[in-house]
């Protein structure tokens, strides 16, 4: 398993780590476009492996792409993040013609690979992905739920007093500050839902805490959030590395599915070596259904701005 991660910044940098640190891929390389940047994060990454008991090779190159080759899956971190007061949606004007060259890159030299996309505004970049490569559906997921769903979990935990592995919960939809659907009415402790032990009001109080959750860490950290992102990535590259049939809910391109067409956003999706090897459509209630419906009005109105980008 070789692994390409674009983009050495903090998110790049600490999804390498994670994949090295669970040691499943033989092979991580990380390209920058700054000069020596890939290499020294490579480099520093590399001295843990002895004190954290890795084998994983990293490597660092500046933009040659030619030693991405034969990566079986390749992340896409770069582009600029966020700054406090930012929507993820303002990013687009820079992040799409940079998603679309390095696609193109990674593709050439991995006509393999399977993509996973995970910058901002991640549903849009993730169907220009598909828009601009054409590559089968199943190749290119977009990054998103895993992480919402991970501060949901973390947030439930926080209002029941228990630890995160105790609870389970999914976010769908859009991976923006109005678009997540956290299905709080699905989410469970052990088995028993949390509505069991959690009063209405706190329930409300955790799905928007889930929804501003980049938002906040953005405000607090002075730029976008790196650890969680870069476990959750971690997460789907073990899931497919491993053929672990697993469900995160991912960014897919939909066809049909939950009555949607035409764009990427966040819905369950089983994976596996082939990437998303099926999107699951489960039963939703019908205030779910609105706000995911609503959530993909809003997908499709950032979609819209890439006019200029794919003609
Ligand atoms: C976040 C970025 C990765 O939510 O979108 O932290």
């Amino acid at each position: 398993m070789k692994v390409t991660v674009v983009g050495a910044g903090a998110v790049g940098a600490s999804c390498a780590e994670y994949i090295a640190i669970k040691d499943f891929a033989d092979e991580v390389v990380l390209i920058d476009i700054k000069e020596g940047f890939a290499e020294g994060k490579a480099m520093d990454l590399m001295q843990c492996a002895s004190l954290n008991g890795f084998d994983t090779q990293i490597t660092g190159t500046t933009n040659d792409y030619s030693k991405t080759a034969g990566s079986d899956v390749a992340v896409i971190t770069s582009g600029i993040p966020r700054k406090p007061g930012m929507t993820r949606e303002e990013l687009i004007g820079i992040n799409a013609g940079i998603v679309k060259a390095v696609s193109a890159s990674l593709i050439e030299h991995s006509p393999n690979v399977i993509l996973i996309v995970v910058s901002n505004p991640m549903d849009t970049m993730a169907y220009l992905a598909h828009k601009a490569t054409g590559l089968p559906k199943n190749r290119i997921i977009g990054m998103g739920g895993a992480l919402d769903s991970a501060r949901f979990k973390y947030r439930i935990s926080e209002a029941l007093g228990c630890p995160s592995s105790d609870v389970n919960g999914m976010v769908i939809g859009g991976h923006s500050d109005v678009g997540m659907v956290p299905l709080i009415g699905k989410a469970v402790r052990n088995s028993i839902p949390v509505s069991e032990f959690l009063s209405e009001e706190r329930m409300n109080q955790i799905v928007e805490d889930t929804k501003v959750g980049g938002a906040t860490l953005t405000g607090l950290l002075g730029t976008s959030a790196w650890y969680a992102p870069g476990a959750a990535v971690s997460a789907l590259v073990q899931a497919i590395a491993q053929d672990a049939q697993k469900m995160f809910p991912c960014s897919a391109l939909v066809e049909g599915e939950y009555g949607l067409n035409d764009l990427s956003i966040g819905v369950p999706c089983i994976l596996g070596k082939n990437g998303i090897e099926k999107i699951v459509e489960i039963d939703l209630s019908d205030a779910e259904k609105t706000k995911l419906t609503e959530s993909a009005e809003g997908v499709k109105k950032t979609n819209a701005l890439l006019d200029g980008v794919l003609a």
